[in-house]
């Protein structure tokens, strides 16, 4: 079952980025959400319903979370999931038309059995089947290989450095100061694709919904990294968390030496 719905999603999620390339000389009808930067355009939502037609036509058993609001509503994890960000990274779809990706995991009872993360611009496919291996496009993923904190590269929003009402910017800051060099993408499923293929050692973010690490969590997990809350707990599929991706040995490092010593 699991090889049958990874044929379907290959091909649904090469056709959901065509269906994305070809908006780009279109004009988009952009509103926001909860707050001025929480944007959405008719372009996530056509993506997010593309998914969920094809996913209930072919699967009618199947349960859909998805973020713009078309799925169901999900109080538990039972039965098989799926969680669907159709657009992770909207400002820089709208601003860059780049650095932005689709990013859908689906879930057996609560636990990633297949993770996607599309690169519509690149047409680069970040994808994990639990025990199968990950691969990007065609090429397998190999496991994660140690870093240790001063070479690492780090992806973290200078938000979380600077005043904000969720950490303290003390706590990270010395981190910052320490490891070679920090990014930002605006898009945490594409910091997560980048995590689990080794282009960035660790990321970490304090607010992020299940669609931005659904995905992520299933491709990094099958090449052996780790993804918790910033405390090291585990996350939970139907909750906003803190998230901390990371090599095993660097997560333990960062987290022994820099958060929890300021908890
Ligand atoms: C956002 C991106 C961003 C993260 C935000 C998310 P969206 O997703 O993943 O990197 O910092 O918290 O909301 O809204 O573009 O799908
Ligand atoms: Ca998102
Ligand atoms: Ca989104």
């Amino acid at each position: 079952m699991w090889n049958e719905i990874d044929q379907y999603m290959q091909h649904w999620i090469r056709e959901a980025g065509e269906r994305i390339r070809d908006t780009f000389q279109t004009k988009l009808t952009i509103e926001t959400k909860s707050n001025p930067s929480d944007l959405v355009t008719n372009v996530d939502r056509e993506i997010e319903q593309f998914f969920i037609e094809r996913i209930r036509e072919t699967f009618p058993t199947h349960h859909i979370l998805g973020e713009e609001g078309f799925g169901d509503e999900l109080r538990a994890l039972d039965g098989i999931v799926w969680i669907i960000d159709p657009i992770d990274g909207t400002m820089n779809f709208i601003h860059q038309q780049r650095n932005f990706a689709i990013s859908v995991g689906v879930f057996a009872d609560g636990v990633g059995m297949l993770g996607y993360i599309y690169d519509v611009v690149h047409d680069e496919l970040y994808y994990a089947h639990k025990g199968k291996g990950a691969f990007m496009n065609d090429t397998p993923l190999p496991k994660l290989k140690e870093t240790t904190i001063s070479e690492a590269v780090i992806s973290l929003n200078a938000t979380w450095v600077t005043e904000n009402k969720r950490i303290d910017p003390s706590v990270l800051a010395p981190l910052v100061k320490r490891v070679r060099g920090t990014r930002s993408y605006g898009s945490a499923a594409l910091e997560m694709a980048y995590v689990a293929s080794g282009k960035l050692d660790a990321y970490i973010t304090m607010r992020l919904s299940p669609w931005d690490f659904a995905a992520g969590l299933v491709i990094v997990h099958e090449v052996g990294g780790i993804v918790t809350n910033l405390y090291g707990e585990p996350l939970n599929l139907l909750e906003k968390s803190s998230v901390f991706v990371s090599k095993p040995r660097l997560h333990q490092e960062i987290l022994t030496e820099y958060i929890m010593k300021e908890r």
